[in-house]
């Protein structure tokens, strides 16, 4: 596994006039660990100071970062992660939310990144990757994250391109106002193994999050519930977007209600509110308009524990939509698939212009209380 990163992040120029102290790490070569004398410049500089990374870097060390406030970050050169899975495993950050762990966790204050340049060449194709995993992150087969901005605010992160990260792209965790913008990212797999859980980026606990001028080639977001835990998502606007040959495009996917307390599928309360999805271009997609409350729920058990978080306030306002062909084809002429196991409620949408490869466009509607407001005839209300 490795992770290839160049990165060049001024933390917020700071507006300080003194003379900054400068932290100019120097690697150790010959592939020792150069993880010590990088954390050492940073509570060193960190704070007020300037960091610069500038040379090729081995790292075998969790990059933990907390606390940065007005520090410059230059990092121009390479930093590549050991491919030491059985050690990452137990030293990579933990951060609870469906296993997730983090090769370098960034926290601070008015943090400014550029970061041209990140990847993980080959991290599919590792031989042992599903050993002790099935297909996601676990405690004890740690797929890290390349880059999490964690317990942080007023962060900028600019220009990255990322390819083949492990797991997630980005992980917001805990953090308000981060915008990510032009960040191009892919992953794709050189052997028979899927890609999988490969999302662009995975927000918790985190509001005021802005991404915007971002080209992604991957599987996308999730937004996940375990039993007895709450998740809100709310004030979400998608705008101006393409979408070519996927399976989704707007999907909103939430369990079904699950009768076992301690279930780490379903079971969840909270509710997905005022959603809006405004002119987005499909071709080639599977499901342009795709939301359910019965996700991974069997419909019998669908029916009988509906699920506890609720959907409303969903607005498709699309210039042009077009279908052109299905790569699986086996959603037929169907567009829309709406299925509510609790009533949805003011889920609206017009100017849509939906068109199957397969004949006249069909819709699909469950529990959708408002099949008037939608500008295509969508049977199925409560
Ligand atoms: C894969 O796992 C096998 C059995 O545990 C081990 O012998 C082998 O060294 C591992 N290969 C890699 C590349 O880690
Ligand atoms: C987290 O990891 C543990 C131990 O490997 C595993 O039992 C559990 O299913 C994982 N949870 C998720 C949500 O992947
Ligand atoms: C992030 O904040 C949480 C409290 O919300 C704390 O428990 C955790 O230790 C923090 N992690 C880091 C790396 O700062
Ligand atoms: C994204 O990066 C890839 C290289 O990984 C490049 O081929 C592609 O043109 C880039 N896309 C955009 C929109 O910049
Ligand atoms: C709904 O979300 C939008 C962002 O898309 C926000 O501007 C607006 O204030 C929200 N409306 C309410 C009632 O919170
Ligand atoms: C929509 O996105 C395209 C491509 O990124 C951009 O050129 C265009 O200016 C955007 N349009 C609006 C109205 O923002
Ligand atoms: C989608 O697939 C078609 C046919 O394979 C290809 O020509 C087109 O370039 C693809 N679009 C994108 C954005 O990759
Ligand atoms: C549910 O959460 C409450 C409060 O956090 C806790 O006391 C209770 O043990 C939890 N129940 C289960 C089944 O996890
Ligand atoms: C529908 O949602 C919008 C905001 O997304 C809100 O302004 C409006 O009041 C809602 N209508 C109903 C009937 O709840």
């Amino acid at each position: 596994m490795l992770i290839f990163i160049s990165l060049f992040f001024p933390l917020l120029i700071a507006a300080h006039t003194a003379k900054a102290k400068v932290c100019r790490v120097k690697p150790l070569m010959g592939g020792q660990d150069d993880g010590p004398n990088i954390l050492k410049a940073f509570s060193e500089c960190a704070r007020n100071g300037k960091v610069v990374l500038d040379k090729y870097y081995v790292v075998d060390t969790l990059l933990m970062m907390t606390g940065l406030k007005n520090v410059e970050i230059e990092l121009t050169g390479t930093i590549q992660y050991t491919p030491n899975i059985k050690k990452w495993s137990p030293q990579s950050y933990y951060m609870t939310y469906q296993n997730a762990t983090a090769y370098w966790f960034m926290s601070g204050k008015g943090s400014h990144l550029v970061v041209p340049w990140m990847r993980t060449p080959r991290w599919w194709d590792y031989p042992n990757k599903t050993a002790g995993t099935a297909g996601g992150s676990s405690t004890v087969f740690a797929r890290p994250i390349p880059l999490t901005v964690g317990n942080a605010s007023n962060v900028l992160i600019e220009d990255l391109t990322l390819i083949n990260s492990p797991f997630w792209k980005n992980f917001v965790y805990q953090s308000d106002h981060v915008t990510y913008r032009n960040i191009n990212i892919s992953s794709h797999s050189y052997s028979a193994s899927k890609t999988a859980n490969s999302d662009g980026w995975d927000i918790y606990r985190s509001s005021f999050v802005t991404i915007e001028g971002s080209f992604v080639d991957t599987t996308d977001d999730c937004v996940c519930q375990y039993a007895n835990t709450t998740d809100i998502v709310e004030n979400i606007f998608v705008s101006n977007i393409s979408m070519s040959n996927a399976s989704n495009r707007a999907r909103i996917k939430v369990f079904g209600g699950n009768p076992d307390p301690l279930s780490s599928a379903g079971g969840g309360t909270g509710y997905v509110k005022n959603v809006t999805y405004s002119d987005f271009r499909v071709t080639n997609v599977d499901n342009p308009i795709f939301i359910t409350q019965c996700y991974n729920t069997p419909a019998v058990t669908c029916a009988q524990y509906p699920s506890k978080l609720s959907i409303s306030d969903v607005h498709f306002r699309m210039s042009i939509i077009n279908v052109r062909g299905s790569s699986s084809g086996s959603e037929g002429t169907r567009v829309v698939d709406v299925v509510c196991s609790q009533t949805c409620n003011n889920v609206t949408a017009q100017g849509t212009e939906l068109v199957s490869p397969k004949g006249p466009a069909t819709y699909h509607c469950e529990k959708v209380a408002s099949v008037g407001e939608l500008d295509f005839p969508c049977a199925g209300g409560t």
